[in-house]
């Protein structure tokens, strides 16, 4: 299989690497803007070197980014080509148009590195329902932010300190805000739950919290009453639609997720068969991304095609009602006054999320327990 590749940093490199020697498959294109060169694969700048190749069957995207990735990706499957990315922003943004024409030309399309990075997560949802119907997905998604917060826990860092340490590993960017503001999970948990549950989730309907404002101070609370915060992202069923949400959680010390360290994801689907199954592992990084991208272009060639049929367009409801930690001006019922902030009466998510917009300076984290 000839393999037109789409970027050549990151991910991409990783890709070229592990394909390298393959007998199955081979890097025969490379789309660079630098000046590259490289011992088996030709260097273009031109995409059309790569979607009116003939002898090119599947394009891997690793550019990152909307623009031009989408463009290109578009071009690829018009042309019949098989298209493997890692892009969970491209995939969410372009799930109404990427879908269908995947379902018009019959060809493969696979993003399973989108989502935990090495762990192969997408690909076990697929397996997941065609024995079970999967009733909740989620967990934590997002190494960065992970990090951050295991680190502020058991080293007693501010969140600043932190940070410098996730940017200075290569974890964070010198921008930090798809991390730390929830939008990479937010991502994850729509594409986990259109593949889960077979839908296509307004984004809109989806609200986020991050970490960003998180403190020290609120950190110590959260030790004294035995808890933990996690950033978790939550996709479920409901009775008579879905709900999909991420927020700051304070989950019981002694819990999995309170337990998962560094820069690790623990991500859990929950069926009506198998129950919990979680999977844990490293969500990002040159090689554990590649490593699954690989994955991917071998069920490329064993003929898998999407992972889910293509459902419709769903709006997540969130009603749902839960207790909140919060600090910064919350003036409605509380039950607990924790010093740095307070322990909401039952609130729905929803408002809870409407209060926090109106309070960028907030911080609030669901109590889970
Ligand atoms: N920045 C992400 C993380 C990896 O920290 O988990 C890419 O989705």
């Amino acid at each position: 299989m000839n393999i037109g590749l789409l970027g050549f940093g990151v991910v991409g490199r990783g890709v070229y690497e592990i394909t390298e020697g393959r007998t199955d498959m081979q890097v025969t294109k490379v789309l660079c803007l630098e000046d590259i060169q490289l011992p088996d694969a030709e260097a273009v700048k031109d995409i059309k070197a790569i979607v009116e190749d003939p002898s090119i069957h599947t394009v891997v995207e690793a550019m990152g980014g909307l623009h031009p990735a989408f463009e290109f990706v578009r071009a690829a499957l018009q042309a019949g080509k098989h298209v493997v990315t890692s892009n969970k922003a491209l995939v969410c943004a372009f799930y109404d148009e990427l879908l269908p024409l995947v379902r018009e030309k019959g060809v493969s399309f696979r993003c399973t590195a989108a989502v935990g990075g090495g762990i192969g997560w997408l690909s076990e949802l697929e397996r997941s329902r065609r024995v079970q119907t999967i009733t909740q997905v989620g967990g934590i998604m997002n190494g960065t932010c992970n990090y951050i917060l295991d680190n502020m826990t058991t080293q007693g860092l501010s969140y600043e300190e932190a940070l410098r340490q996730a940017q200075a590993l290569g974890y964070a960017e010198a921008n930090p805000s798809t991390d730390v503001d929830g939008i990479d999970t937010w991502h994850k948990v729509i594409l986990s739950s259109n593949i889960a549950f077979g839908v296509s989730l307004d984004p809109k309907t989806v609200p986020v919290a991050g970490i960003r404002n998180i403190t020290a101070q609120d950190v110590e609370a959260f030790k004294a009453h035995r808890l933990v915060c996690k950033l978790i992202s939550t996709g479920k069923r409901t009775e008579d639609g879905y709900s999909a949400y991420v927020q700051p959680t304070l989950v019981k010390q002694g819990q999995p997720e309170a337990a998962v360290p560094m820069n690790y994801n623990l991500i859990t689907f929950l069926g009506d068969t198998s129950e919990r199954m979680s999977f844990f592992g490293q969500g990002a990084g040159r090689y554990p991304t590649a490593y699954n991208v690989v994955q991917d272009l071998v069920d490329v060639l064993s003929g898998k095609g999407f992972y889910a049929p293509y459902g419709g367009k769903a709006a997540a409801d969130n009603g749902e009602t839960m207790r909140y930690y919060v600090r910064g001006g919350w003036d409605g019922e509380e039950s607990e006054n924790w010093g740095s902030g307070v322990i909401t009466e039952p609130v729905s998510v929803d408002a809870m999320h409407s209060w926090l917009k109106d309070h960028p300076d907030g911080f609030i984290a669901a109590v889970a327990c």
